[in-house]
């Protein structure tokens, strides 16, 4: 019934009545490919209804103990968490949480959990500030609880003051970054390179044949994986966007220079992601001064084909290392999917992002739809949203990727 993989999380809700946010939070956990079982406490559900948590989470929900007692679903749900988040958690739920009080669903949840647990806090700034439940908070950092928010702002009761819910990408991140410090989802220890943008293949020294990658999702890769605690070394293919803080940068301009840089890093790299796109064909001669109209140099170009990097560096000995190819098609549905599984097999890869392009998709975009496949050519998850987004989503199933 339940999933045991590591992907698996909790979000407990409790009935302060931020809980409408959390449903946003539980949609974007989600978006970034996590399994999400939400337990609301029965005063949620007087706040958001049941089907709202089902419609989102993609599962049933379970408010009493005494459901689902046949599988002690409680139990079940809290092993099997790899990280337990509660959002909102009112004061009452961090009292019991404090105290080992195990009287519902939630509360009984979150005592059989042995993961880390995150507490997104939300009350009114005098219950905030209260000594009994400053007492609670500080007895449960002591015990490692993570905590994220609460902020000052604008309150419920319509004064202002501490304790209102952290905004739900805020605590995204936070949840996020906490699972990323797993040994699951941590890239710790390993060197990543992302190649990001497009090639320019010269004619001549004013010309070239390229294309309209910007980088931006191959940018948004190497942040994520750096993120994610990796050593990210970002091959700058002519990027249009800016690189992340905190990589190596080595730059490639055209096929043969990318080729050259991988072949000299592909010894020392875990894991390649070959986001860039990469010209097939480039010109046979690059002329030394400007081809001109009057003489008909430009109306015929000799081409020659590029090697294909990717197919290459996928026939070498690779032990460990994990190969990411992309595929960027005009073909949408089904075909597209046929067109990325020929390329598992033609270049060898162990995980293939597919994302159709052109006709204002993909390329140059801020958003992406992806589907991220398997060495068998088995989706592993698809999914849409912000460059930023799907970067997470690539680099978690990268991370929990076992070979
Ligand atoms: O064959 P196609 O260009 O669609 O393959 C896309 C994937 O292969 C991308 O990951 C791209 O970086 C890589 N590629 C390559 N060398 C080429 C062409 C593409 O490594 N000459």
């Amino acid at each position: 019934m339940l999933s045991g993989d590591s992907s698996h999380v909790v979000v407990g809700v409790s009935g302060g009545i931020a809980a409408y946010k959390a449903v946003n939070v539980v949609r974007l956990l989600k978006k970034t490919g996590l399994d999400v079982w939400v337990v609301p406490t029965a005063n949620a559900l007087r706040m958001v209804g049941a089907a709202t948590w089902e419609a989102v989470s993609g599962h049933p929900v379970y408010t009493d103990p005494f459901d689902g007692a046949e599988d002690v679903a409680h139990v079940l749900l809290g092993s099997k968490a790899k990280a337990f988040l509660l959002v909102p958690a009112t004061a009452n739920v961090i009292g019991k949480l404090a105290n080992g009080i195990a009287d519902d669903m939630l509360s009984t949840t979150v005592l059989s959990a042995t993961c880390p647990i995150m507490v997104a806090p939300a009350m009114h700034h005098q219950m905030w500030t209260n000594p009994a439940v400053k007492d609670n908070i500080s007895r449960l950092k002591k015990r490692g609880i993570h905590f994220i928010g609460p902020v000052s702002g604008e309150l419920t009761s319509g004064d202002s003051g501490i304790g209102r819910l952290a905004e739900p990408e805020e605590i995204v991140d936070s949840f996020l970054s906490l699972l990323n410090s797993l040994d699951d989802y941590s890239l710790r220890g390993k060197h990543v390179v992302v190649t990001a943008g497009g090639t320019r293949e010269p004619l001549d020294p004013v010309r070239f044949l390229g294309n309209y990658s910007s980088g931006r999702q191959g940018v948004e890769i190497a942040r994520a994986a750096y993120l994610a605690g990796a050593e990210v070394t970002l091959v700058d293919v002519n990027l249009e966007v800016p690189a992340p803080a905190g990589v190596n940068l080595v730059k490639a301009h055209t096929a043969l220079e990318l080729q050259e840089v991988l072949n000299n890093l592909f010894q020392d790299l875990d894991i390649l992601v070959m986001t860039a796109a990469v010209a097939d064909y480039r010109p046979a001669i690059v002329a030394d001064s400007k081809l001109k109209k009057s003489q008909n140099h430009l109306s015929q170009i000799e081409l020659i084909e590029n090697p294909d990097i990717l197919a290459g560096l996928g026939k070498l000995p690779r032990e460990n290392k994990i190969l990411v190819g992309f595929a960027a098609e005009t073909a949408g549905g089904q075909l597209g999917i046929e067109y990325a599984r020929k390329k598992i097999l033609e270049k060898q890869t162990d995980i293939l992002v597919y994302n159709q392009v052109g006709h204002g998709r993909g390329f140059g975009e801020v958003t992406n739809h992806v589907c991220i496949l398997d060495s068998d050519g088995s989706i592993m998850v698809e999914s849409s949203g912000s460059k930023q987004d799907l970067a997470k989503l690539i680099i978690s199933n990268i991370a929990c990727f076992k070979k």
